[in-house]
């Protein structure tokens, strides 16, 4: 890492400073050094109220990344993709998936060419196909997509579905034929839909499970079967090459992101699961978060200090990985959203221009809902030996069942961020033990063992209810804090070489398991695909 913009040099040295003073304090202390640190660090946008004064950074040291984002060019940047330009350079394309939920009649340009008629006529033909499915024997969609095509979509549904649904919504990603079996069991392929989600249509997972859920609806149904099959992709003639008829592929465009595009056709599936009244709102709780991350001051802009607050924690302090926790069981889907969110979007290790980055990139993503990940990895959050900052979210009301269960399930939320922080001194404990009267022997082992070290930094979102304009909200707070940080760290978020290479040798391996020659592999590849052919 050796790349370093001389116009940003002095402000990455001022918050690497700031990182190193920060570890020589504790994060708790700063409340009664800040009299305004509160009020500086808790801000609201979109429906989401976010408490950043946690984080181990000071009022100052705020004010120094701060200086950052503004050496980064930061406004312009945002200026930039919101116009449209091309801020996806090694693929040429501009990255618009904020015009996908702007309300009707809005003026995006890709280019420089308008795009906003083109998505509202797919959203309105995507209204209609919602209702009129909605209002026949369909009972069921089967959504097959994997990565982008995929992540959003369940965990909007998971999010969001009724306990009921009058349409179950079920899903298979994954090539390994369990996950599709397991989506197509006890279905009447009679009132199922599937519905092929990819953006190239040439992903090796989705037309093979496409393939085989074909041959299920069409063993039942015969040829009838294709008019339940519809396609969503930015290659639209190759879903047609791949037997869907014309009018049941929805296109959407190259300049969405995979993993951004979830408010394009790529949500049809949830669109008709839960209506298209939610879909809407979810939209619109986007588009809310786009005009607050559009217009808000920098330093009153949520995704812009989410991002600031985990560059602090990586980039100032060295931190590689970041745990995220919902305390809602309908979110327990966000972690992996997320991980691919930003480990797709900023794991990169060159900048823009090819050159090293300066600075380290993404951290590692991992996470579960709470409480269920306080009984598996929060051992490790409290008392291991890296520190790993956590992005805890709660949501105020319960979505359904009892209310009591949901304080108990609050309470948690709130009082696992003040344990990551207050910790509990070893005197305190050494003190506890001594009062039940142990031995001195005894309390020198246990006492290091039962004490917290706290100063382990969280931040928390919290929601009033958990409804389609929030959960919008809360996606896009995470797309532009993804870009902010891209920005600062000079790379461009929205492509993904990473993932060629093994894409590319997987396809060579496949045809050697299915009987081709041999090919040139290290000796423990060409043992195991040895191992695997007998
Ligand atoms: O994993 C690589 C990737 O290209 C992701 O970026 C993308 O979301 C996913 O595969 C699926 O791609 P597609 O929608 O083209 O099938």
């Amino acid at each position: 890492m050796n790349h370093r913009l001389p116009k940003t040099a002095a402000a990455w040295s001022r918050l690497e400073a700031a990182g190193t003073a920060a570890r020589d304090r504790r994060i708790e202390a700063l409340f009664a050094a800040e009299p305004d640190r509160l009020a500086r660090l808790t801000l609201s946008a979109a429906g989401l109220d976010l408490d950043l004064s946690k984080q181990p950074w000071s009022l100052a040291d705020l004010d120094a990344a701060l200086d950052l984002a503004r050496a980064s060019d930061l406004d312009a940047a945002r200026a930039a993709l919101l116009a449209g330009e091309i801020v996806n350079r090694s693929e040429e394309r501009p990255a618009l998936h904020m015009a996908l939920r702007a309300p009707p009649g809005a003026d995006f340009r890709a280019a420089g060419q308008p795009i906003s008629a083109e998505v509202d006529a797919t959203r309105a033909r995507m209204k209609a196909f919602a209702e009129q499915v909605r209002a026949g024997p369909i009972r069921a969609i089967v959504h097959i997509g994997i990565g982008g095509s995929d992540l959003g979509p369940r965990l909007i549904w998971e999010a969001l579905k009724p306990l009921s649904p009058r349409v179950e919504l079920r899903f298979a990603a994954n090539v390994d034929p369990a996950e599709l079996a397991q989506a197509l069991s006890g279905l009447d392929p009679a009132e199922t839909l599937v519905v092929v989600v990819s953006k190239t249509f040439t992903t090796l997972e989705t037309p093979t499970n496409a393939e085989t859920a074909r041959a299920w609806l069409r063993a039942a149904l015969g040829p009838a079967a294709d008019a339940q099959l519809v396609a969503v992709s930015a290659a639209p003639d190759r879903a047609q090459a791949f037997g869907v008829p014309a009018d049941q592929v929805f296109a959407f465009w190259d300049w969405v992101g995979g993993r951004y595009s979830l408010w394009s056709a790529v949500g049809l599936s949830c669109a008709v699961a839960l209506g298209f009244e939610a879909f809407e709102r979810l939209l619109a709780g986007a588009a809310a978060m786009d005009a607050h991350f559009a217009s808000a001051p920098l330093e009153t802009n949520a995704p812009v200090l989410l991002a600031l607050a985990h560059i602090f924690n990586r980039d100032g302090l060295g931190r590689p990985i970041r745990a995220v926790v919902p305390y809602a069981q309908r979110l327990r889907l966000l972690p992996a959203f997320l991980q691919q969110l930003e480990m797709e979007s900023n794991g990169k290790r060159v900048d823009a221009f090819g050159r090293p980055v300066a600075h380290p990139t993404a951290a590692a993503v991992f996470g579960d809902a709470g409480t269920n990940g306080q009984h598996a990895f929060f051992q490790l959050l409290h008392q291991g030996t890296d520190i790993i900052p956590v992005d805890i979210l709660a949501v105020r009301q319960a979505t359904d069942g009892d209310p009591a269960a949901q304080t108990k399930l609050l309470a948690n939320a709130v009082a696992q961020a003040e344990a990551l922080m207050v910790g509990r001194a070893e005197a305190e404990v050494r003190a506890e033990l001594a009062a039940k009267g142990l031995p001195a022997a005894e309390i020198d082992a246990l006492a290091p063992q039962r004490a917290f070290p706290g100063d382990r930094p969280s931040s928390f979102i919290l929601m009033d209810r958990l409804d389609p304009e929030r959960l919008g909200a809360l996606l896009a707070l995470y797309e532009h804090k993804v870009f902010v940080e891209g920005v600062l760290w000079g790379i461009n978020s929205f492509d993904q070489w990473g993932v060629e290479l093994g894409k590319t040798l997987a396809t060579r391996v496949l045809a050697e398991l299915e009987g081709g020659p041999p090919g040139a592999h290290d000796p423990s590849t060409a043992a195991l695909i040895r191992k695997l052919k007998t």
